[in-house]
């Protein structure tokens, strides 16, 4: 039996860290387990010029140089810049973007559909309406990474919330990907049986590849009605069946170079999350690696672990795996406290045993 792991440390490749105290409090949990994330733009305003990107990645510095969890803590830390693709982004922006101008490059491009989930009203409600902007990813390499969803059809009328992965996949991603045979796509955390199938028949290095979120690994919505509806793991895209987890448990387990992991960790202070009109997004952040970690061992896969959480993110955006290494151990322990930011918020984290679904012991930690 395996008790320790030693992988390289790993690459979050969708995590929102969002601005100012929030930031501050979230952001040390990503730099001190992660060694570079791809951040995402949704904040309010968006983030969809290289200028708007390049200020957003200077507060998230800041905050790690002056964080008081990080104290005496060594980071290397690198976030990774994104632009949303709202109706303001302009194939000019994207050129600029990645070249790299002004000395920071985007990494990619993120796609919201209009309505979906937090801070979409500036997406597109048909992302094939982004012509020029497409065409420009495409003739530069800029990856697309996709909130794989329709919400609305085309009377502007809600659909089923628990299709709208299914709907994009039999929809609206075949047509982008033989409009632009050479845009590089990442369909980010996949959560249904459609979507796994998807993946596995068109999935390549380099050209489609999909993220899965901690979240889908561990539950599906009989945990998400247990007792009442669970906001925690309210999130988008929905937690699904068990079929369509066990499903996404597959194919996140083979070892395929174009399936990695993307936390999603979408911090929401406590009073939004805990409300009746709860906010879509679960914050994982202090818990992500080691849940990650949980399932590969309990699928016998292990072996499998350091491809998936450290090396085929990074080969998807072009840099280097980390040259560090990070230590996990199988030890038990609990989460009881949320974080807390300076301005007094509390933010808890999925699977805490105040709010949690029943069985919150992790069976593995980082080793400290
Ligand atoms: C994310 C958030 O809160 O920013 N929420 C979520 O439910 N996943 C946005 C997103 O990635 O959809
Ligand atoms: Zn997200």
């Amino acid at each position: 039996m395996t008790d320790t792991i030693t992988i390289k440390k790993p690459f979050d490749a969708h995590v929102h860290l969002r601005r100012g105290a929030m930031l501050r409090a979230v952001t040390p949990y990503t730099a001190t387990r992660f060694d570079k994330a791809i951040v995402m733009p949704n904040t309010d305003p968006p983030i969809d010029t290289l200028d708007a990107a390049i200020e957003y990645k200077n507060e998230i510095l800041a905050a790690l140089q002056h964080s008081n969890v990080l104290q005496n803590v060594r980071t290397l830390f690198e976030p990774l810049m994104t632009m949303y693709l709202t109706k303001g982004l302009t194939p000019q922006e994207i050129e600029r973007a990645a070249i790299g101008a002004e000395g920071t490059k985007i990494y990619a491009v993120k796609s919201y559909p209009y309505g979906a989930t937090t801070n979409s009203q500036w997406g597109y409600r048909d992302i094939l309406e982004a012509k020029d902007v497409l065409k420009e990813m495409e003739r530069v390499g800029m990856p697309l990474l996709l909130h794989g969803e329709v919400h609305l059809n085309e009377h502007g009328e809600e659909e089923d919330p628990y299709d709208g992965e299914r709907l994009f996949i039999a929809d609206v991603l075949p047509r982008l990907l033989e409009t632009y045979p050479k845009l590089k796509v990442s369909l980010e955390h996949m959560s249904s049986a459609q979507a796994v199938d998807f993946i596995e028949k068109n999935g390549k290095e380099g050209r489609l590849v999909a993220t899965v979120t901690p979240t889908h690994l561990m539950y599906d919505r009989r945990q998400a009605f247990s007792g009442g509806y669970r906001t925690l793991i309210h999130m988008k895209p929905l937690v699904k069946t068990s079929d369509d987890r066990e499903r996404v448990r597959d194919i996140a387990t083979k070892g395929l170079p174009f399936v990695f992991a993307g936390t999603d960790s979408a911090p929401h202070p406590e009073s939004k999350k805990f409300s009746s009109c709860c906010v879509f997004g679960v914050f994982n952040s202090p818990v992500a690696l080691e849940l990650y970690t949980q399932i590969f061992d309990e699928l016998g896969a292990l072996d499998k672990l350091e491809s998936f959480v450290s090396v085929n993110g990074p080969r998807f955006y072009g840099v280097e795996p980390s040259a560090e290494t990070i230590t996990l151990v199988k030890k038990d322990w609990q989460t009881t406290e949320p974080v807390v930011t300076d301005e007094g918020v509390k933010v808890w984290p999925i699977c805490n045993t105040v709010h949690g679904l029943g069985n919150e012991t992790i069976h593995w930690q980082i080793k400290g």
